[in-house]
């Protein structure tokens, strides 16, 4: 596997980071599918991160828990008006009555038919200490040096509750001695002012990636097809060490790099797309296999999210990217 040096930043490259624990296999963000994630080999497993009522950071990718646990079956009760089970309504208590489970749309569908569908396991929201804490201890059994990828959600939506969720998180990586340049601790959000603030306030001294969507949304405060150009990026250049892309926003029509690429490498930034799916095409028309192929071999990217890392894994041996 080779590295790569940003200053004083050292990261693996290209990295493998197991999006959501191995969620190819496993309910996402639980225990066990970090677990799964860590005997894959993964470079880093990615956490999303939201806040209880009662302040603690719990590794959730929605602020809402009605799409991965039973919640309105335990609290039928405690949905705010748009029908929504926001999970800063529940203590950290509550929501360790929950059971987790894989994914479903708003009908209670799966979002991925053929992922895992048993019911003789209780799966658990865990809070981002306790998943922390499962890596390290992984890392000390196993000799790994597995980082940690940490996503805050939606900043602007915790400020209006009242809640500052990027003190909550710097106090747990605090408590994990997870502030140094080391690059074992990488961070990651959508929101710029959230990066601008950890960039500016040099506590956590790791690795920052700016997240790029395909278009910008209402009432996010990142302007994402700015970000596609090379303007854009010089912004992000002067708080963040990477950029994590959709994967849709790589190439141009005709199949060459996109601006956004082309500016990305001109910058220094490191390019970590989302996400790689080996059960669903992230790019129409291009399959598992191919998609490894653009994104490590054509256009040269310094890692990736995937929901399995395992075979991303075993593409990336079998094209000589890593041994
Ligand atoms: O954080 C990278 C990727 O996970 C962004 O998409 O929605 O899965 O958090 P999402
Ligand atoms: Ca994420």
């Amino acid at each position: 596997m080779g590295n790569m040096q940003m200053g004083n930043i050292k990261m693996p490259c290209p990295a493998i980071i197991a999006h959501r624990g191995a969620c190819g296999y496993l309910p996402e963000h639980t225990l066990p599918a970090v677990e799964l994630a860590h005997t894959f080999g993964a470079d880093y497993i990615e956490q999303d991160v939201v806040l209880t009522s009662d302040g603690v950071p719990i590794v959730l990718h929605d602020v809402t828990l009605e799409l991965t646990t039973n919640v309105a079956r335990l609290f039928p009760e405690r949905h705010r008006d748009d029908g929504l089970f926001y999970a800063i309504d529940f203590t950290l208590e509550e929501i360790k009555t929950l059971n987790a489970h894989e994914r479903t749309d708003s009908q209670g569908n799966p979002v991925f038919p053929g992922r895992y569908s048993g019911t003789g396991v209780e799966f658990k929201v865990p809070t981002l200490a306790e998943e922390i804490e499962t890596v390290d201890r992984l890392n000390a059994s196993s000799g790994k040096r597995t980082g940690v990828y940490v996503e805050l959600k939606r900043p602007e939506f915790h400020e209006q509750e009242g809640v500052d969720i990027y003190h909550a998180v710097l106090d747990v990586l605090t408590a994990f001695n997870r502030l140094g340049e080391n690059a074992e601790t990488v961070i990651q959000c959508f929101d710029p002012e959230t990066l601008k603030r950890f960039a500016h306030e040099g506590i956590f001294k790791g690795p920052l990636v700016q997240l790029v969507l395909t278009e910008s949304i209402a009432n996010w405060r990142g302007d994402f097809e700015g970000m596609h150009t090379m303007s854009g990026l010089k912004e992000v250049a002067e708080y963040a060490h990477g950029i994590g892309p959709d994967v849709n926003l790589l190439e141009n029509m005709p199949g060459g790099p996109s601006e956004m690429v082309v500016a990305a490498k001109k910058l220094g930034l490191f390019l970590h797309p989302y996400t790689l799916r080996a059960d669903s095409e992230s790019i129409p028309g291009v399959n598992f296999e191919a998609l490894h192929k653009k994104l490590f071999v054509d256009l040269e990217v310094d890692g990736a999210f995937t929901d399995f890392a395992d075979q991303t894994r075993e593409l990336l041996v079998h094209m000589g990217k890593i041994s």
